[in-house]
């Protein structure tokens, strides 16, 4: 092996680590969702306005502001309770407990879509894809301030 090659062969293998590095650094960064990717659908808040309506207004406010002990959905005490959580504590958190007086009756796909509806009132915006219908699945999507810039 000349000098020449030598060199030419470490210079790939840097080369190679470097695009290495950086790709693994773009896939942690396009799995790093949050509620500000838009992640669900205009349609789904929809949906998730009129089911909210039935199943959830009686005790939460027909503007998400709360009555008495059932705490508003929007807002910043509302925000501060759910930051950094995630899509899927929340979907949990509604699935489980909630409505109070009729705990899991709703379907995943119902739940999503009201979590839908509550995120559109806090002006997360709408995307191109529907907020998943169970808990890990939406566990990815992290629940927080929006991001600068
Ligand atoms: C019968 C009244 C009632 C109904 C109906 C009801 N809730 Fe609640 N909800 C409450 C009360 C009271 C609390 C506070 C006590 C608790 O957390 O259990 C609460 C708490 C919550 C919380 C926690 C809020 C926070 O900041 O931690 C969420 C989220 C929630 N409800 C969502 C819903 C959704 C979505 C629906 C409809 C599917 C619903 N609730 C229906 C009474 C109700």
């Amino acid at each position: 092996m000349t000098m020449i090659d030598k060199t030419r062969g470490l210079w790939l293998l840097a080369a190679a680590t470097t695009m290495f590095g950086a790709a693994v650094v773009a896939n942690a960064q396009a799995s790093e969702r949050s509620v500000w990717s838009g992640v669900y659908t205009a349609e789904q808040a929809t949906r998730g306005k009129a089911a909210y309506a039935a199943n959830c207004a009686a005790c939460h406010g027909d503007s998400l502001s709360g009555i008495d002990v059932a705490p508003a959905l929007t807002g910043s005490g509302f925000l501060n309770n759910w930051n950094n959580t995630s899509a899927g504590d929340l979907l949990g958190r509604i699935q489980t407990t909630m409505p109070l007086n009729a705990p899991g009756s709703l379907s995943g796909k119902t739940v999503a879509d009201i979590e839908a509806y509550i995120f559109q009132s806090n002006g997360f915006p709408a995307g191109e894809l529907a907020l998943p219908p169970s808990q890990p699945m939406a566990a990815g999507i992290k629940i927080g301030a929006k991001p600068a810039g």
